[in-house]
């Protein structure tokens, strides 16, 4: 119960549909798990109650909210409803991505609409949720905060606007930590690699017309550990470690979740 009593917001809560366990469904089974209350929030309503309908046939809380990253006042609003509801906010999540959805492209073909709307929903929506939730934890004299970037903002990845958005979340991540030291908060990143989830590889594999298992292995290969994509579950606990008070004096670290990949330079 590393979590026991925890007051935890997970931004992208539900999923992508696809036969595997996506990373902010995982997250928020696993928070639950150790004791956590959990607010799922998404844009999908459905995919969100879906995560709470998990949690609680595992006998754990949650509740569902619906709400957009794009949409500050959604924001504002399901961050306030869930401090009036348990009372506090002690960790942040901020699983919400986009990449191939979002129509990103090579720089000689990104348009400005693709370029905004991958902004607007990794990197804008990232910061306002924490825009939203730092009052409350200020107040609190505690929270913890969990941007997911990715190794795509280290590696050589093809396409423009995801990288350049998760990168940039590294940089806000460090930027959290050493201005919010003072309160009390702590904010770290996890950076994860190739992982075998919807998002991942159910999307690639709909938006190319390409089986699922050939994109699966495609990945698998590139993989230095085992030849083998992580799982959800791998992001999930290296994010309940961070939430946890095992981490207690980590703070404005980024945390790779890759198999080794981004120790493959040249
Ligand atoms: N899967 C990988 O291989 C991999 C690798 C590196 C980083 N990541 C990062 O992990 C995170 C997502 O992983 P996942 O497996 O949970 O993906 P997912 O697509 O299954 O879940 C993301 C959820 O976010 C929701 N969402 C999308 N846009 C939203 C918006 N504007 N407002 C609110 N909710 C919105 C979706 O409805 C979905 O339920 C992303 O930040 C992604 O960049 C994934």
């Amino acid at each position: 119960m590393r979590l026991e009593g925890k007051v935890t917001i997970i931004m992208g809560a539900g999923q992508t549909l696809g036969s595997t366990v996506g990373n902010g469904r995982a997250t928020a089974l696993l928070f639950a798990r150790e004791g956590a209350k959990v607010l799922a929030v998404d844009r999908d309503p459905a995919s969100a109650e879906e995560t709470v309908r998990l949690i609680g046939a595992e006998g754990g809380e949650a509740a569902a909210r619906e709400a957009d990253v794009t949409d500050e006042a959604s924001v504002e609003a399901a961050i306030s409803d869930c401090a009036a509801k348990w009372g506090r906010v002690d960790v942040l999540h901020n699983n919400v991505g986009i990449s191939v959805a979002g129509g990103d492209a090579v720089v000689t073909e990104i348009t400005t609409e693709a370029f905004d709307r991958v902004m607007a929903v990794n990197l804008r929506g990232t910061v306002m949720a924490c825009k939203h939730a730092l009052p409350h934890m200020r107040r609190q004299g505690s929270g913890v905060i969990v941007n997911i970037s990715s190794i795509a903002a280290v590696e050589n990845y093809p396409w423009v606007a995801y990288k350049a958005s998760k990168a940039a979340i590294v940089a806000f991540t460090q930027q959290l930590a050493i201005q919010n030291a003072e309160y009390g908060i702590r904010a770290n990143v996890i950076l994860p690699g190739l992982m075998d989830t919807p998002m991942a590889v159910d999307t690639r594999a709909r938006a190319f017309g390409r089986p699922r298992e050939e994109i699966a292995a495609e990945r698998d290969a590139r993989v230095p550990l085992r030849n083998k994509m992580g799982s959800a579950w791998d992001v999930a606990h290296a994010a309940l470690f961070l939430a946890s008070e095992e981490a207690g004096f980590i703070t404005g670290a980024a945390l790779p979740v890759d198999g080794g990949a981004s120790c493959r330079v040249g």
